[in-house]
């Protein structure tokens, strides 16, 4: 048989940090009100230079670093991005050119927050189907640029960064199984809803939410797609060694984390120094756990995540 597996890790957090109190100079808002609602102390935030793909060159060398994997080896580049360089050519693209990685398929997945875990799927199955060996897969944002920085309900939630792995072919699993959902009849309630016209934006260029929508409905699919993986693959809550949750707010890991009766001594938390990070809140907390040496070899591992659209999904590996 025919598997992929995660060989290399990275990740990159631009260098300039926004914490709660320097918010309480930007918005009628206090740490107290953040730190209890959200679980978020501070973020990063890109310098004006940087883009989606600066980061995601960082992160992706340090992954390709760790997994031994030299450029011309990428045969697939897939980024998760909501924040593109540009409307075209993709992030993909010019992370490839950036990398000096040559003539392999490059694209972008547009799922939001869950965006990291529709390329992690998208790439185990090109690599199962052997159309690729070593797969480069990326999650990059910078939502500081889509934020109204004058709007409290919102600008304190989120921050930049990137992470990324390298998905190589194995004969060992690897990926055990992956879940990818989507519901467009919630489009409104998370969104940019912008669009290019004539050459101006038309309509609002930046995220609104239905904060209290969002949270609920995130409590109740993620339980049922982590319950979904659990059942293709025989497995009980208590077999995962390690759940890694898209990080946008403390209360929403906990209540799914509770839901499944899994102990957050085994669940890994960044949402506290990253922020939401949207796409790259995955890799980004898989590599902490890799880096710190959290996670171990043969243990399971459980992705889930979910955002705009909805979106949502998880993703089993055996580490
Ligand atoms: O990646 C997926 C996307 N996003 C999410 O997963 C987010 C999901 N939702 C959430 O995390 C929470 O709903 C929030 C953190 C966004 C909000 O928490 P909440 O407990 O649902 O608060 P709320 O929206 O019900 O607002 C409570 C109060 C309101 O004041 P009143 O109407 O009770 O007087 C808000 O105006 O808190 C006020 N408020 C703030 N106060 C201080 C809203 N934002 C702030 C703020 N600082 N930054």
């Amino acid at each position: 048989m025919r598997y992929s597996r995660i060989v290399g890790t990275g990740g990159y957090l631009p260098e300039k940090v926004l914490t709660n109190h320097d918010l309480e100079r930007m918005v009628d808002t206090s740490d107290e009100w953040i730190r209890s609602r959200t679980g978020i102390t501070q973020r990063h935030i890109a310098a004006d230079h940087e883009m989606a793909s600066d980061l995601a060159l960082h992160a992706s060398r340090k992954a390709m670093e760790a997994a031994g994997i030299k450029a011309e080896e990428i045969d697939l580049i897939i980024v998760a991005t909501t924040t593109p360089d540009m409307i075209f050519p993709s992030t993909a693209c010019i992370l490839q050119d950036k990398l000096g990685a040559r003539d392999c398929p490059a694209f972008d997945v547009q799922a939001v927050c869950s965006g990291f875990i529709y390329a992690l799927a998208t790439a185990d199955m090109f690599i199962r189907a052997g159309r690729c060996r070593n797969a480069l897969v990326v999650g990059a944002e910078v939502y500081s640029r889509i934020l109204d920085w004058s709007d409290r309900s919102t600008c304190v939630l989120f921050g930049d960064g990137a992470g990324a792995v390298v998905l190589s072919q194995s004969d060992q699993p690897g990926i055990l199984s992956s879940h990818l959902h989507a519901d467009g009849k919630h489009s409104k309630v998370l969104a940019v809803p912008g669009s290019i016209c004539d050459g101006k934006v038309q309509g609002k260029p930046f995220l609104i939410m239905e904060g209290n929508t969002v949270f609920k409905f995130a409590v109740k699919i993620l339980e049922e797609v982590v319950r979904e993986a659990l059942t293709e693959n025989n497995l009980q809550a208590s077999d995962i060694d390690w759940l890694i949750p898209h990080q946008a707010n403390i209360r929403i890991i906990q209540s799914t984390a509770k839901k499944l009766g899994i102990p957050m001594e085994k669940v890994v938390v960044t949402v506290d120094k990253h922020g939401n990070t949207s796409a790259a809140s995955i890799p980004l907390a898989l590599d902490t756990a890799i880096r710190d040496g959290r996670i171990k070899s043969g243990q399971y591992v459980l992705l889930e995540g979910v955002g705009g659209g909805f979106t949502w999904g998880a993703v089993l590996l055996r580490w």
